[in-house]
């Protein structure tokens, strides 16, 4: 029996983000600064990361729950070993209807192939720049252009959907706009274009630093006309635009000056198995604990569903109303991958 769980604004449990490692080959500036993330900084042991088995409980529980959207996060997913194997569980779990993964795509070449044959449909790529240099500036000199559009390429060949997520910071990569526009344009791949959000306590975020909605439509409007699309479904994290000649389609994600959170039906479980109700929460509820002793599938599905009845997050609603929410610690991104 599946069930529809309401939080206390009535918005539904539909989505599950599950985070299946901490660590991550890059140091994006915005996410895992070098400075803080360096080599002293310890990550998750082994113990403490929820197995395979745990991750497949789970999420048979979430389905249980209402849940029909899984994606896969890290740090980035493609470090954790065996990863098609965890695709070839929850893509076998009845009620999972989209099971996707969002990855730096440094390594999607040698997986791409894999995660398909595991029953993946669709991956995101993170890319924030075409240019070599600035692209190795953001992301602390890890990770370079052409081995992540080798991945895309891989991927697409194989059959996988792919879209790409590029975070825009203004003064350090806005003159990419148009250049990734056009390139991912030509290559018909959905771009989404990502307001830079205050995740975490590292990044030292500021307003003056959001490339915001109006900028990045603005600039694209100049030399490729948009057009508005409708959403897919409610409580799309992207607005959809289409460009007037071709109608390939382009995403905003506007969380910064256009927040969603009254459709939010998101949930997120760190490699650890916390449970966070929103991506700048405080505190997670630890279910790998709860997994790890005796207790049946209905009362970790009871824990569940009482954490979001109680549910109030809407931080990116109060993010400029109420500038004392941003006081808070807020769980770092690379624990629940966004
Ligand atoms: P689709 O299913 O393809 O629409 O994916 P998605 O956009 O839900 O997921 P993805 O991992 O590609 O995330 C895109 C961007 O949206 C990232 O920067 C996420 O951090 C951000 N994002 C996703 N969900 C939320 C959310 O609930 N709140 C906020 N503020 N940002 C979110
Ligand atoms: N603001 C916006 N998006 C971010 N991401 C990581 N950090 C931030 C941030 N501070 C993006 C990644 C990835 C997605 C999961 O979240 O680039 O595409
Ligand atoms: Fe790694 Fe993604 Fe964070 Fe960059 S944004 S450091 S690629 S997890
Ligand atoms: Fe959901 Fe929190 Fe994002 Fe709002 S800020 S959309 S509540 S995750």
């Amino acid at each position: 029996m599946r069930h529809t769980v309401l939080d206390t604004f009535q918005r539904p449990l539909k989505d599950l983000r599950l985070s299946v490692t901490d660590r991550c080959n890059f140091r994006c500036r915005y996410c895992m600064p070098e400075e803080i993330f360096g080599p002293d900084y310890s990550f998750l042991a082994k113990d403490k990361i929820l197995s395979f088995e745990e991750m497949e409980r789970l999420t048979s529980i979430f389905v249980s729950l209402g849940v029909t959207k899984v994606r896969i996060t890290g740090g980035e997913p493609l470090l954790r070993k065996d990863l098609p194997n965890l695709i070839q569980r929850l893509s076998a779990i009845d009620g999972v209807k989209d099971l996707a993964i969002t990855t730096n795509g440094s390594l999607l070449k040698k997986f791409a192939r894999e995660l398909r044959d595991a029953g993946l449909s669709r991956v995101t790529v993170s890319l924030d720049s075409l240019n070599e240099k600035r692209f190795s500036e953001l992301n602390g000199n890890r990770g370079n252009v052409k081995k992540v559009l080798d991945g895309i390429e891989a991927a697409t060949e194989v059959g996988l959907k792919v879209k790409i997520n590029m975070v825009v910071q203004r003064g350090k990569n806005d003159e990419d706009i148009v250049p990734m526009a056009k390139y991912f344009k030509e290559k018909k791949h959905i771009l989404r274009f990502i307001e830079y959000m205050d995740v975490g306590n590292s990044n030292g975020w500021k307003m003056e630093e959001v490339a915001t909605k109006k900028d990045i439509l603005d600039k694209i409007n100049q030399v490729m006309p948009l057009q508005p699309i409708e959403p897919n479904y409610v409580g799309e994290v992207a607005t959809r635009y289409q460009y007037s000649d071709d109608h390939q389609e382009i995403g905003i994600i506007s969380s910064v000056t256009d927040s969603f959170c009254s459709t939010c039906s998101r949930a997120r479980v760190s490699a650890e198995g916390k449970l966070y109700t929103c991506l700048f929460a405080t505190k997670g509820v630890d279910l790998r604990s709860l997994l790890r002793t005796e207790q049946s599938n209905e009362v970790v599905a009871k824990t569940v569903s009482d954490i979001w009845n109680h549910r109030v997050d809407r931080y990116s609603d109060e993010r400029t109303s109420d500038r004392d929410v941003r006081k808070n610690e807020k769980v770092e991104m690379s624990h629940i991958g966004g």
